[in-house]
């Protein structure tokens, strides 16, 4: 198994370029289901999670092809049937269970092996089924599946208990082969959903209100060829502007949008940071001192739980007190464990971290227990004394293109090795 090593303390200069954003282009590959015209993404980002999506579409039968000089994926469903979809893939990745809207509404049946939940929490699906039954599907759960049948979606009323991003893009995707209006209330804000909905609007789909709380949706008949470019990656762009703030240095973010980052840019300007917002990039200055915030993590546009870990690396070299509070996810201080062994001062309560900041890191020997976690310790590994060894990095690998290659470009002491 690959591990990063790196040697911290190093001041970083120079630019940097954001690869798309993950979290668009999952839920994307997974709407050409929808099409059975030839689809294609350009700039894809070269993610494991990318990687086991085209597996997981192959296992239904979909042309695949990933070329991975160009950053393309090429997609044509014609041939797809309803099979089911591979079990172990599906329980691999719970961004799997996106494919249940587009096949019901392709094929009218669809059973899928339940999501497995993950370490940063249990990851239910309620809201997914019940916007899929108050489309007119019948659910049944059982034996560790969960099927869905319905003659045709009809288009209904539905408002989210919760704006979930995942069950909003279920829904969204399963409304557009569906008769009649659908309007989603309650609905998730985050770009992503916007990128989705520009998607599908793209290869024919009528669709309204994404990026608000009120998504409208007209089924339509059938949908033609496509050719996409996604959003970046707010959450890769955000953490290289904290690649910034923690090793004091000044960066340019090539690709990041500063209407998507507003609540990043707006807890590191708090904090004392200097921000440069450009048409296409960001300027980071991260040489002052800073000062100690609180965080609450909320749906879009608060401030990302997916930025929530990178956040806590800086905010434990921080002098003063810091809270963050994790309303999203149940069990997202993980890397709290990992950072102390780092020399971090981090009391957990339940949701609430509450963070005294320390002179520095320690280089230590710590392990990746989830995706953003993972980016954490690289993070403290950039500014701790000494070297510092992050193993099962395979969990990073799913979220960051090439990352150690991208901060070595900015004059990061960091290295990948295999055990
Ligand atoms: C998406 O997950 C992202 N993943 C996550 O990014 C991100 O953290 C999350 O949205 C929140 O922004 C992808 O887009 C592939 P949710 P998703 O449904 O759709 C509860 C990363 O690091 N909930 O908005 O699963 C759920 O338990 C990943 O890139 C229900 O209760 O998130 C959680 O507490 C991690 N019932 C909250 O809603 C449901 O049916 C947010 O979940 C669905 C969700």
């Amino acid at each position: 198994m690959d591990k990063l090593v790196i040697k911290g303390g190093k001041k970083l200069q120079g630019e940097v370029n954001i690869s798309s954003a993950k979290n668009s282009v999952l839920p994307i590959l997974v709407a050409t289901i929808l099409n059975g015209n030839n689809c294609t993404i350009e700039n894809a980002p070269m993610l494991e999670d990318v990687f086991v999506i085209c597996e997981v579409l192959k296992s239904l039968k979909a042309n695949v092809s990933i070329d991975k000089i160009n950053n393309k994926v090429k997609i044509n469903t014609a041939n797809l049937f309803d099979n089911d979809a591979n079990d172990e893939l599906v329980r691999k990745m719970r961004a799997s269970f996106l494919i249940m809207g587009p096949m019901l509404g392709r094929f009218g049946n669809f059973k899928i092996s339940l999501p497995g939940g993950c370490n940063i929490g249990t990851r239910p699906i309620d809201l997914h089924l019940k916007g899929l039954s108050a489309l007119g599907a019948e659910i049944s759960v059982g034996h560790g599946y969960v099927e869905a049948k319905a003659k045709k979606l009809r288009g209904s009323n539905i408002y989210l208990d919760y704006p979930s991003v995942g069950a909003t893009e279920n829904i969204m995707m399963a409304a557009t082969l569906a008769d009649g209006e659908t309007v989603i209330g309650n609905a998730a804000e985050e770009p992503e959903i916007v990128d989705l909905a520009r998607f599908l609007r793209a290869m024919g789909a009528q669709i309204s209100g994404e990026g608000t709380d009120t998504i409208r949706i007209l089924g339509v008949k059938d949908f033609k060829e496509v050719v996409y470019k996604p959003i970046y990656d707010r959450i890769e762009a955000g953490t290289f502007m904290i690649t910034a703030a923690i090793t004091k240095s000044l960066i340019k973010i090539n690709g990041a949008d500063g209407v998507h980052l507003k609540p990043i840019i707006a807890k590191l300007t708090e904090m004392g940071v200097a921000i440069e917002i450009n048409e296409n990039s960001i300027i980071v200055d991260g040489r002052k001192k800073l000062n100690p915030v609180d965080i609450k993590t909320m749906p879009y546009p608060g401030f990302p739980t997916d930025m929530q870990a990178q956040m806590m690396s800086l905010l434990c070299t921080v002098k003063g007190t810091s809270i963050i509070t994790e309303t999203i996810f149940e069990n997202r201080f993980m890397q709290a464990v990992e950072l102390k062994r780092m020399g971090a001062n981090i009391k957990i309560d339940g949701r609430s971290a509450v963070i005294e900041g320390v002179d520095t890191f320690t280089g230590s020997e710590v392990t990746a227990t989830d995706l953003r976690a993972g980016a954490a310790l690289i993070l403290a590994g950039l500014t701790a004394e000494g070297a510092t060894t992050i193993s099962d990095i395979y969990h990073i690998d799913r979220g960051y293109v090439s990352i150690e290659q991208k901060l070595k470009g900015l004059g990061a002491d960091i290295e990948r090795v295999s055990s």
